[in-house]
């Protein structure tokens, strides 16, 4: 594993909390590329469960060095903290390393993100209210303020108070919301560099060296593809790029560096926030997906939206990807159901589709086509070798890897860390 892009192939919620964790025991470096807090990941260690948005999973390992790269959006509040609960926790987070080009998220971002989709009522993206869009609006707008700004506070007090000129403008006249004193962010943006100052590097360079050393860098990635800002379903996605290109632009690190890119996928497909969902079910078996599966979600514990696997969509995950291998995750999950759905095309008043359709507006009025696979109808929760599942979810995932066109390399059967199959 010399550089690895580990990233969701679906719509987020993949479960790459607990694949990170997988590939972080052998690795040297963990970086988040894109995002920011948005991301939550759940990484079950024995009885306990960690919840992290920000910082890398690498943190569980003592040898492996958590890299927040450039790509990202920083709530240095919501960083800090979670280092605070790493402590608690018995792990170090003295090695975390943080760019300092990666932009921070702001107090009026927070407020905007929420006065944006109040405004936006039944329009509204569902976003995680935690300040993302607004954040990377400012840094294409070219009037972001980076980590690095911190350390010169002429400068810092400087590029806060232009930021509330506009804001301030915005905020009550066309959200009616407070204006925001500068003063007050200045302070407590200050006191937090203070803490973050041991934490900041050049990350590009960092894992540059770390990469012609021949360590292990996993490159882990937020969100999933269709939630990815150019090639996700657009308007209903995240501000950056979760995608494979998201980890080289994010970092500074070349495209020739990467090695592999594994897409995640859960053996059915969830989506939080509103947005085309084709292959969505509002019946007893999303239901029973939902609540077997546990899928509430890890940053807002909203109820996330579940159906059927789309092969339309993993296969597009593959191609904007160039997925090198398929991490199967939650099958025991499929087990309740005596046949499983695969969706392989959609029918529309456009015409059919076997691809994932390029034109958004297509996906709200598809209809999949489904292909019916027996179920196995028994526990594979004890499961360790792919020669000891039942031959129904044997086809199950061979019918993934052929209809994708990607090796699956693994398949979890459960949330716990050995509740793994290796396919060799
Ligand atoms: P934002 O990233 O908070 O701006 O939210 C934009 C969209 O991405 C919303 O539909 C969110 O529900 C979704 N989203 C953001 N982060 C995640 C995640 O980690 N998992 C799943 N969906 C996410």
């Amino acid at each position: 594993m010399p550089a690895t892009i580990v990233l969701g192939a679906q719509w987020g919620d993949e479960g790459k909390g607990r694949v990170v964790d997988y590939f972080a025991e052998s690795a040297d470096y963990v970086v988040r590329f894109q995002g920011g807090n948005n991301a939550g990941h759940t990484i079950v260690v024995g009885e306990e469960k960690l919840a992290l948005s920000l910082i890398p999973s690498g943190i569980l390992y003592p040898e492996c060095i958590p890299v927040i790269a450039s790509g990202t959006v920083i709530d240095p509040k919501v960083l800090l903290d979670e280092m605070d609960m790493a402590t608690e926790r018995g792990l170090d987070p003295s090695a975390v390393k943080l760019s300092s080009n990666a932009h921070l998220i702001m107090p009026y971002h927070r407020k905007l993100d929420a006065a944006i989709e109040r405004y936006l009522g039944k329009n509204q993206i569902g976003t995680t209210k935690k300040g993302i869009g607004p954040a990377y609006t400012d840094k294409y707008a070219r009037f972001g303020i980076r980590v690095q700004d911190l350390f010169d506070e002429k400068i810092f007090r400087e590029k806060v108070e232009a930021a509330l000129e506009d804001k301030n403008k915005i905020l009550p006249r066309v959200y009616n919301t407070l204006p925001m004193e500068a003063d007050a962010i200045v302070d407590e943006y200050l006191e937090y560099a203070e803490r973050l100052a041991p934490h900041v590097t050049d990350t590009s360079l960092l894992l540059w060296n770390a990469i012609q050393d021949d360590k292990a860098v996993l490159f882990e990635g937020a969100q999933g593809t269709l939630l990815d800002i150019d090639h996700g379903t657009y308007p209903f996605v995240t501000s950056s790029n979760p995608t494979a290109g998201g980890a080289v632009v994010g970092t500074g690190v070349g495209p020739k560096a990467i090695d592999d890119v594994v897409g995640v996928a859960k053996a059915y497909i969830s989506r939080v926030g509103t947005g085309p969902f084709p292959t969505e079910l509002f019946d007893e078996i999303g239901d029973a997906m939902i609540d077997l599966g546990g899928e509430y979600g890890t940053v807002t514990g909203r109820r996330r939206r579940c159906g059927w696997l789309d092969m339309l969509a993993l296969r597009y995950a593959a191609r904007v990807n160039s997925l090198t291998k398929l991490f199967l995750t939650k099958l025991d999950i499929l087990s309740a159901f005596d046949s499983i759905k695969v969706a392989v095309g959609y029918r529309s008043p456009e015409g059919k589709f076997d691809e994932f359709p390029a034109q958004q507006s297509v996906l709200y009025h598809c209809e999949p086509v489904y292909e019916e696979l027996p179920g196995w109808g028994e526990d594979i929760t004890g499961v360790r070798r792919y020669d000891d599942l039942p031959k129904e979810a044997r086809a199950y995932i061979e019918y993934v890897q052929e209809a994708s066109g990607v090796d699956v390399g693994w398949v979890s059967v459960g949330p716990e860390r050995s509740q793994l199959i290796e396919l060799s």
